[in-house]
């Protein structure tokens, strides 16, 4: 793990129109580091030096969206299913971005054994990315999100949210319970303690019975046992009956959930998701 204890190399990106500072280490090659600013392609996350260079790059690239399938289109936002196999230089290319803002994960040069489900919002020019989450193709500890990550300059916005519920909508369709890889950073915690809350506590609210079974809520949503668990004994809302483990509203869990609804915010409809599990 010896990039983990990396110092930072880059100062600044720019990404489309935004300029964003780099958090972590990140293991471009070493002429393009220690730069003012690295310039980078929006589209297909190749890196220049100059301004010059990328505007020139501009002329010649043609992506306007993520390669690979859009397997779910929903008024401007877009999700596009990429095997890291079939589209190596795209997806490291995108790994090397993410690691400027993540500190822990080592696995973003092989991304053969990932799916990449990177989410644009679309405007008159295109399909520009806000966020993506990989996951293995095969995940023994059934990890339904390896990394996850919302670019920094749309963060606290919602979409990390939407990004996590996705990935949960997928473990639905594959009739799977799911949870993501250990260790979650600090923001990746802070917004999984959030979704999760939200999901316990809108079934709860949903359900006609003021009681409702650990089971039956990892079966609604796909959340495992572990996480709902967890949740649940942080919220203090777990009873013990009858040889049951009890999840019961309290009301102070209800008034956070209903100042938090009072947030417009977008949803994952799962009417529009066009997605069978890869075989
Ligand atoms: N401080 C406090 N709470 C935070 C927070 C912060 N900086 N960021 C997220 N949260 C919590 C809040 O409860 C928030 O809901 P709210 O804004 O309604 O209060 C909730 O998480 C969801 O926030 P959201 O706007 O949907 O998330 P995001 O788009 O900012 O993305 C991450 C969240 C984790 C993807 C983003 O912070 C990120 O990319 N971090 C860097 C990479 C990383 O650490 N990934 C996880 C490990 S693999
Ligand atoms: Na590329």
């Amino acid at each position: 793990h010896s990039e983990i204890s990396r110092v930072k190399n880059l100062n600044k990106l720019q990404i489309g129109k935004h300029e964003v500072e780099s958090w972590y280490f990140s293991p471009y090659p070493a002429e393009y580091a220690y730069l003012p600013m690295l310039y980078i392609c929006e589209f297909c996350f190749l890196f220049y030096p100059s301004l010059f260079q990328l505007e020139r790059h501009r002329t010649k690239c043609t992506l306007l969206h993520p390669p690979g399938n859009e397997i779910y289109r929903h008024d401007n936002i877009s999700f596009f299913e990429i095997d890291g196999r079939r589209q190596r230089t795209w997806c490291r290319n995108l790994c090397l971005v993410s690691k400027c803002f993540l500190d822990h994960k080592t696995l973003y040069y092989d991304v053969d054994p990932f799916m990449y489900y990177c989410m644009t919002v679309k405007d008159e020019y295109g399909q520009h990315l806000i966020g993506y989450f990989s996951k293995e193709k095969e995940s023994a500890e059934n990890y339904n999100v390896a990394c996850i990550l919302t670019l920094p300059q749309h963060q606290r916005k919602g979409y990390g949210k939407l990004l996590i519920e996705f990935s949960y909508e997928l473990s639905k369709r594959e009739g799977k319970l799911g949870s993501p890889e250990k260790p979650l950073s600090d923001l990746g915690l802070l917004s999984y303690r959030a979704y999760w809350q939200e999901k316990i506590v809108e079934l709860l609210l949903k359900s006609d019975e003021e009681e409702i079974s650990m089971d039956e809520i990892a079966q609604r949503t796909s959340i495992t046992h572990g996480d709902i668990m967890h949740t649940c004994q942080a919220l203090q809302m777990i009873k013990y009956y009858k040889g049951q483990h009890i999840i019961h509203l309290t009301d102070g869990v209800l008034t956070q959930y209903e100042k938090a609804q009072k947030k417009a915010k977008q949803r994952i409809d799962s009417e529009y998701l066009k997605w069978k599990p890869p075989v």
